[in-house]
């Protein structure tokens, strides 16, 4: 009882202390922590026998054309359930992260984005007060899809992604889920996941990947245990940091549990060299304005380098020299394509961003959890490699 209120007392003084570094105009608080475990659709509750399901499909290369590529391959643990690449390469590549190629004479394109990380988008659409609705919840970085139960058959159909040129795209959710249904283990565990229910369709295929995926959460990081009341748990270049974050106006976009507000917001990051096309972003499906990106959350970025949307920026370094040179007013690291009064408000309201600023670093560096669930199944039941070609 003792302990409780003396940390009730902690976490308001800790309230306090940082309502007083943002009572300048325009500023606003910093993010609360994120609960321990995930909500899940009212439609899909959670449950062991979904969730076990749901891992063996997610490192499954035969959701995936020419059964080589599985979720995994580009969300895997060992980068944060990311990829420590630029672009993503699915059909027809071989190898992990930075080491992963085309094979020879492959006629597929890279993804033309960074893979996001699947740790904590349980949590994606949580706003300032840590509210959000899973099942509509924004997905990709142009939030093309709501809630995890609809993104994940997106992959399936991309045919950069796990389709490739093996059926047509309105064909490849139905040829998986004909995989599936013809897979006595998979019969079997889709039973006993959804009894009642007619077991393997696209739908219940949604639920499972989605049902995995809410489990894969990292929600103790310095930066959770110190809002729960560990005043030890942040370092002081940390907390010098997470008062920088909030007086420059990073917090405006980044803020809530996962330092994102999940709205979509124009900064002009320069194209990656490699693609064939500028990328606009929202603009390209009308789901937003031209070059119009959303909000990365700021979770985890200890094991998801490269950075933003086309993994263009290898370092948190290059990320703060691209807003310091915003915020200077300098031209050299933005999009030629987007001119300086269609940047966000927000972004042009950034004052005294610093390239070296150790202190901005060392609070990210607060933001991340390495203790988070990195279990690799021994074996899949198509008995295909685990994981897809990634050796
Ligand atoms: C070839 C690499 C690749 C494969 C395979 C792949 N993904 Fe992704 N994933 C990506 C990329 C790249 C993005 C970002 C795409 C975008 O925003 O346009 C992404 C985005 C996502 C997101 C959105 C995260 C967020 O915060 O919005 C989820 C969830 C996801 N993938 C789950 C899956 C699942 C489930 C599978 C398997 C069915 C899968 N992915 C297969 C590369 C891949
Ligand atoms: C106007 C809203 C806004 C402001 C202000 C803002 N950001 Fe961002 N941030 C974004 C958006 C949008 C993206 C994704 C952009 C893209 O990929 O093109 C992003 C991406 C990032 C990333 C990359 C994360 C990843 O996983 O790729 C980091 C790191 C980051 N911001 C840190 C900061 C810091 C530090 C500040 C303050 C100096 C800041 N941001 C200010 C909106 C903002």
């Amino acid at each position: 009882m003792g302990r409780l209120i003396a940390g009730a007392l902690l976490i308001g003084a800790t309230c306090v202390a940082l309502l007083s570094f943002t009572g300048e105009a325009g500023s606003q608080e910093i993010g609360t922590p994120l609960p321990r475990a995930a909500r899940a659709p009212a439609d899909n509750p959670t449950t062991p026998a979904k969730v076990s399901l749901g891992r063996l499909l997610f490192w499954d290369p035969m959701l995936s054309g020419p059964r080589d590529v599985a979720c995994a391959t580009c969300h895997h643990p060992q980068f944060g359930y990311a990829e420590n690449r630029d672009l993503s390469i699915g059909v027809t590549g071989a190898g992990l992260g930075h080491r992963r190629r085309f094979s020879a004479g492959s006629a597929i394109s890279p993804v033309k984005r960074n893979s996001q990380t699947i740790l904590n988008v349980a949590f994606n659409g949580s706003d300032v007060t840590g509210q959000y609705d899973p099942a509509a919840a924004p997905m990709f970085w142009d939030v093309r899809a709501r809630g995890l139960e609809a993104q994940a058959l997106e992959p399936l159909k991309a045919l950069e992604e796990m389709r490739g040129q093996t059926y047509a795209e309105d064909q490849a959710v139905q040829a998986v889920v004909a995989r599936l249904e013809a897979n006595a283990e998979y019969r079997r565990l889709f039973a006993a996941a959804f009894p009642g229910e007619r077991a393997v369709t696209a739908a219940t295929l949604g639920k499972a990947l989605a049902a995995f995926q809410r489990t894969l959460t990292a929600a103790n990081a310095p930066f959770d245990r110190y809002m729960r009341g560990e005043g030890e748990a942040m370092t002081a270049s940390q907390l010098r940091g997470m008062r920088r974050f909030e007086r420059v106006g990073c917090v405006r976009c980044h803020n809530g549990p996962m330092f994102s507000d999940y709205k979509l917001h124009v900064l002009g990051v320069p194209d990656n060299p490699a693609l064939p096309a500028s990328d606009t972003g929202a603009g390209e499906r009308g789901t937003g304005e031209r070059y119009a990106f959303r909000t990365a959350s700021l979770r985890n970025l200890a094991f998801t380098a490269p950075y933003m949307h086309n993994g263009l920026f290898e370092t948190l370094g290059d990320v703060l020299e691209f807003y310091d040179d915003v915020d200077s007013r300098r031209r050299s690291d933005r999009n030629p394509n987007v001119n300086r009064e269609e940047l966000d408000p927000l972004l042009r309201q950034l004052r005294g961003v610093d390239e070296d600023d150790e202190d901005l670093i060392a609070f990210l560096g607060a933001l991340s959890d390495p203790a988070f669930d990195r279990t690799t199944p021994s074996r899949v039941p198509s008995g295909l490699p685990v994981g897809g070609r990634i050796q």
